[in-house]
């Protein structure tokens, strides 16, 4: 037993340095959290150095394999709680359950304040209670319930976050915030997700901050799953986000024609991020993600950017994706990104989009990055800021990019 903690302490010890030294924990606070709480009672299915990897452990799956809890990545969770800035004595609202976040926050929250943690599956709160009180944190509230309404008998909250990817802001979440509350939540937009950081402004929110992350999706009343075209016998799909819908057949008979590059002369370093290139493009048009199996790849069906989410656009019988980028240097360091076209419109399709990849490397790269503001639904357009809106059923979204 000493042994295991000896050994999980060095795992723990040598995570948390390499989270600090690549800059995403950024306060002392949030680093003793986690250098305190021991992430592998929260996850007694994988081994102890698996339990201190920067990945998430799966801890229950659908019929079709696909992640329906976990104990978060690491990193995710060290962005999101720097994201959240949470203090001592403020009460929190964990939605979605596993335990471990919950006793970081109540690391973060100290004695004078309060977590309360939720999860629609009640599999996943008897654990997290049972593992909870194992380490040492029986005052943590656990409820079973759908996080679609919050947790109305313990609110207002200084802090909410939400650890399932969400397609919408439902109502609850704002009326539960303190009017100078704090929303951290993993938001799904035209297909992309982000964790998003919102300060309340009285009845809107408005963002200050967030970063890539990857989430279980949501269940329940607001459950808004993606949607998938399949195209090319199967080997490809778009991936589409809520009420997006397009031309299957004429865009499979698209696909089995040559398609038309265009190169960009944008180009990117081999470690260089760009994550914010693709909420750029997320802000096209018709954009929605092409997955493809290997077999389209070894067939030259596609050459796309990434196996299972390269950002495309679509508009009507034709579309464009971001190519596989090409090396411009003999070591192989830096690489152009390129577009590539199908359909009777799909050079034009592909120019469109390489325009606005060269508009992000001109204007926005580098920079800080975008705003989000939401509003209730119905809100009129000359209330929301300048921006492109996105229209969810319970909010309207605007993005801007200063
Ligand atoms: C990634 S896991 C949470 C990880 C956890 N916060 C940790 O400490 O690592 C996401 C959880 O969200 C839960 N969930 C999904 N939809 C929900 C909903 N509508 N309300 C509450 N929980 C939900 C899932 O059951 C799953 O356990």
């Amino acid at each position: 037993m000493r042994e295991v903690s000896q050994q999980a302490r060095a795992l723990r010890a040598q995570l948390v340095d390499a989270l600090v030294a690549d800059g995403t924990i950024r306060t002392p606070s949030v680093e003793a959290a986690l250098r305190t709480v021991p992430r592998h009672v929260f996850a007694p299915e994988a081994t102890l150095p698996d339990a201190y990897a920067d990945a998430a452990v799966v801890t229950k799956t659908g019929d079709n394999t696909l992640a329906l809890s976990s104990v978060s990545a690491p990193q995710v969770i060290a962005m999101m709680l720097e994201l959240l800035d949470v203090h001592p004595g403020h009460r929190v609202l964990e939605i979605g359950s596993g335990g471990y976040n919950a006793a970081l926050l109540r690391e973060l929250v100290g004695t004078t304040g309060h977590v309360t943690t939720l999860d629609i599956d009640p599999w996943v709160t008897d654990r997290a209670a049972r593992f909870l009180g194992e380490a040492g944190y029986p005052d943590v509230t656990v409820l079973c319930a759908d996080g679609e309404y919050g947790a109305p008998d313990n609110a207002p909250f200084d802090r909410i976050i939400v650890t399932a990817g969400s397609s919408d802001i439902p109502p609850a979440w704002l009326a539960q915030l303190t009017p100078d509350g704090r929303l951290v939540v993993p938001l799904r937009l035209g297909n992309l997700t982000r964790a998003i950081a919102f300060n309340r402004r009285g009845f809107h929110l408005d963002s200050d901050g967030y970063g890539p992350c990857g989430f279980v999706p949501m269940q329940g009343a607001g459950e808004g799953r993606e949607r998938l075209e399949l195209l090319a016998d199967e080997d490809v799909a778009l991936r589409l986000d809520g009420p997006m819908r397009v031309n299957g057949p004429a865009l499979s008979a698209a696909l089995t024609q040559p398609g038309t590059d265009v190169w960009t002369g944008v180009t990117v370093g081999q470690q260089e991020p760009f994550d914010d290139l693709e909420l750029y493009l997320s802000t096209l048009p018709g954009f929605c993600r092409l997955a493809a199996t290997k077999a389209a790849f070894d067939k030259g069906i596609v050459d796309a950017s990434w196996r299972t989410a390269s950002p495309a656009i679509v508009d009507g019988d034709s579309f464009a994706y971001r190519m596989r980028p090409r090396p411009v240097d003999e070591d192989h360091t830096t690489f152009e990104f390129g577009v590539r076209g199908h359909g009777p419109n799909g050079a034009e399709v592909a120019e469109r989009y390489a325009e606005q990849i060269r508009t992000w490397s001109k204007l926005q790269r580098g920079g800080p990055g975008a705003l989000f503001t939401v509003h209730p639904a119905g809100t009129p357009d000359t209330d929301l800021p300048d921006g492109f809106v996105i229209d969810k059923p319970h909010t309207r979204v605007a993005i801007s990019w200063p």
